[in-house]
């Protein structure tokens, strides 16, 4: 504004000015109509070319996203062999944002001629009148000469006027999905009265909870349960009926629609979610590890903590003799999302990060599940020992996990349908007797 539109502005002033008091009007009302004609042509052209510049910056993030995809599930696109399918999917968004590129760049070309043709007239019919009233004898030949520069002194700032007025355009554009994405609301955010949450054991409990995520389809229904303060909780049901879901519920990744959840008696929605999530440890059904050392992956539980204490961590998720085993130990790099380790290997390390975390709650979300039954059972009695007199809620689908939980219960559909301690619901002889027959029978799991 100060250094070139500003000046601009004010040239185009005087220039007019002095113009409108020396010489025949004409020259004034050519000027600015020229200047008025390149002011409308731009603005209207600029905004015109603006949908290619978009439709450029779309296929651009678009490319880039299918780029990164295929090649962190390389793994994926091999096994289907899919190289070419990759290839040309990635092709084709190159390709149409190649289209846009070359339109943005010949609009931008005819801007710049329409630019130039507008001035170009402009002048000449100055120069014309100019030159008429030389050979009139109304304008001395330094007249000419003096509205001449005058011209030129007026015109070369227009142009560079296009020129920033283009670029502001162009930066405006590129930055619109940022902007966007710093509009977006977040999911659930504090209330300003929200309160440090005050843990007196960790009590949870459920109090009719319907919840979906989108409004059409609705995923938990009147869902009602207590899980008292040191207590254990085991949740078994059949897949997709909403387990996952609940966790994601006490952490306060959604909010419910109707009912309440609370936490030693406060509603979860009134505390703070830094010191709610602070104090729930989990060990989610599908372990996801940071493309660091193992040492960095563990660590991630309380990045406070010492060596010392991740190596606790790490013995306690039996996968300290593991790591030791390994050429670099604990600085071994695991890959992105920890493809270098095995799905037992990664799920201990994810165990190991919980425990140093040394929440008051514990979640299993299928922990063990990936484990061979010999470690599993091992890590089962070091977890049970680590959880005693603490709240644990464990989803599993093998129940031979959870027969030594206070409360069990069996969601279907969103639905609890049955709940009690394993004896009294296998005397119930419904759905949790049936699952557990069957497991029994297939073998599927040998105590
Ligand atoms: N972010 C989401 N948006 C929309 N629907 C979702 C979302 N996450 C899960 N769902 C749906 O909610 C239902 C319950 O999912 P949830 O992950 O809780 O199942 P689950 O009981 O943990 O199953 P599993 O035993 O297979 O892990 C599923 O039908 C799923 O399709
Ligand atoms: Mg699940």
């Amino acid at each position: 504004m100060i250094f070139n539109i500003l000046p601009t502005l004010v040239e185009i002033g005087l220039v007019t000015a002095i113009l409108l008091s020396q010489y025949d009007s004409i020259f004034a009302l050519i000027t600015t109509c020229t200047i008025l004609l390149y002011i409308i042509y731009t603005l209207a052209v600029t905004e015109w070319r603006m949908r290619f510049r978009r439709t450029m910056n779309e296929m651009d993030s678009k490319a880039n996203n299918q780029a990164i995809d295929s090649l962190l599930n390389y793994e994926t696109v091999k096994y289907f062999n899919n190289e070419t399918y990759e290839l040309q999917r990635y092709d084709e968004t190159l390709a149409s944002w190649e289209t846009s590129a070359i339109k943005n760049q010949t609009s931008l070309s005819l801007l710049n001629i329409g630019q130039g043709t507008i001035i170009s007239i402009g002048l000449t019919l100055l120069m014309l009148l100019a030159g008429q009233g030389v050979v009139e004898g109304e304008l001395t030949l330094g007249d000419l000469v003096l509205i001449n520069a005058f011209l030129l002194q007026l015109y070369l700032p227009l142009g560079f006027l296009g020129f920033v007025y283009r670029e502001i355009r162009h930066s405006l554009a590129d930055m619109e999905r940022m902007f966007s994405l710093l509009e977006q609301k977040e999911e659930t955010i504090d209330r300003q009265n929200a309160i440090p949450l005050k843990l007196n054991g960790g009590a949870i409990k459920f109090d009719h909870v319907c919840f979906h995520y989108d409004a059409n389809r609705s995923i938990l229904h009147d869902v009602d349960f207590t899980l008292e303060a040191g207590k254990k909780l085991a949740i078994v049901g059949a897949s997709g009926s909403g387990k996952s879901t609940l966790v994601r519920l006490l952490f306060r990744f959604y909010d419910i629609q109707s009912g309440s959840i609370t936490i030693d008696g406060t509603d979860i929605r009134d505390i703070q979610q830094r010191s709610l999530r602070q104090a729930i440890g989990v060990v989610p059904q599908d372990t996801v590890l940071f493309n660091n050392t193992i040492y960095h992956n563990i660590l991630y539980g309380d990045p406070t903590s010492t060596k010392e204490s991740i190596i606790t961590a790490a013995k306690q998720a039996h996968i300290h003799d593991f790591i030791t085993s390994l050429p670099d130990g604990y600085e071994t790099l695991v890959g992105e999302r920890g493809l270098k380790l095995s799905g037992g290997e990664k799920q201990r390390v994810a165990i190991a990060r919980t425990l140093l975390k040394q929440p008051h709650i514990l979640i299993f979300d299928e922990a063990t599940s990936a484990l061979d039954s010999h470690s599993e059972k091992a890590i089962n009695q070091q977890l049970q020992s680590i959880s005693t007199n603490k709240t644990t809620l464990i989803i599993a689908h093998r129940l031979s996990t959870v027969v030594d939980a206070d409360t069990i219960i069996v969601l279907e559909h969103g639905r609890i349908i049955e709940r009690g301690t394993h004896q009294e619901l296998l005397s119930q002889r419904q759905h949790y007797a049936a699952m557990w027959a069957l497991q029994q029978t297939q073998g599927h799991h040998l105590k």
